[in-house]
């Protein structure tokens, strides 16, 4: 159980059905926040919303495609109706496709970006509003190490986040006025169903265990897990975070502190 971190706040996560997503969420609720769910796929909405009960904390749930802005806005003003407020808001959807500029295709980047990206501005624009008539909010959102480096074959996602990170930094000036700070969290290697790539999960991969775990390309020597980071979004949610707005949090157990 938690220590009542996020006693009385009420908290959006996008990318709640499945992984990291689930985890924020878990954790949230854990430590007192009422939480609002946002996934398009229903049966993982379903099965972070029966975990929540199971702890005696049941969430609100809302299925739908974050890139649907009249369904997005209506989540949103439906939280504030039924919860009073909303103080957290997560940005942590997104989808993986991979490809180099040679064979990948305009629909892909179209898409890539609309999710990843575009996304997290709109739930941004439609939630900030509510956190500005309070004079308190933290934005959350999720990029990766892959928003700064580049593994290659997946050019739009590495584009996204660091979109993230760069829309990071000017909703952190845009929004300190109004007490909402707006942090990104850069996670590396998690194992997730978003790892799993052509029916298998990168993380377990001969060519990963030899380079990243065996060699210590990653010093830490093991992959992540969403338990491994879904501190740092409780950290970026609480009131120990609150002189800090703009900045990007690696958790990726000493990866891009070597080479
Ligand atoms: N897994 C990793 O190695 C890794 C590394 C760095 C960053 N990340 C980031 O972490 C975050 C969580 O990813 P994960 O690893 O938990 O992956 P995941 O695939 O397990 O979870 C992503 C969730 O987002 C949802 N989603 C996707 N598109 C959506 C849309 N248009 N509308 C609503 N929901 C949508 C999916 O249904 C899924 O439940 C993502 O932002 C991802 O880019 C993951």
């Amino acid at each position: 159980m938690g220590r009542g971190l996020l006693n009385d706040r009420v908290a959006i996560i996008t990318g709640a059905g499945s992984g990291l997503g689930r985890c924020v969420a878990l954790e949230y609720a854990d430590e007192g926040a009422t939480v609002a769910l946002i996934d398009r796929d229903r049966a993982g909405l379903a099965q972070t919303q029966a975990e929540l009960e199971r702890r005696g904390r049941p969430g609100l749930s809302y299925p739908l495609d974050v890139t649907d802005y009249e369904a997005y806005r209506a989540a949103i003003a439906d939280v504030v109706q039924r919860a009073g407020k909303v103080d957290i808001l997560v940005n942590n959807a997104a989808i993986a496709r991979y490809g180099t500029i040679l064979d990948d295709t305009l629909e892909d980047w179209r898409e890539t970006l609309r999710v990843n990206l575009e996304a997290v501005y709109m739930g941004t624009k439609l939630t900030v509003p509510f956190m500005v008539e309070r004079r308190f909010g933290r934005v959350i959102s999720t990029a990766s190490i892959q928003g700064f480096l580049s593994s290659g074959g997946c050019g739009a996602y590495n584009a996204a986040k660091g979109g993230i990170i760069a829309l990071t930094k000017s909703l952190a000036v845009e929004l300190a006025p109004y007490n909402i700070a707006v942090n990104a969290v850069a996670p590396g290697f998690m194992r997730t169903p978003m790892s799993v790539i052509d029916g298998v999960d990168e993380t377990t991969t001969e060519d990963f265990q030899t380079w990243y775990v065996q060699k210590r390309h990653i010093p830490m020597a093991r992959t992540g897990y969403p338990e491994d980071v879904s501190g740092a979004f409780v950290f970026l949610a609480s009131d120990y975070c609150r002189y800090m707005t703009g900045q990007v949090l690696v958790i990726d157990g000493g990866l891009t502190s070597t080479f």
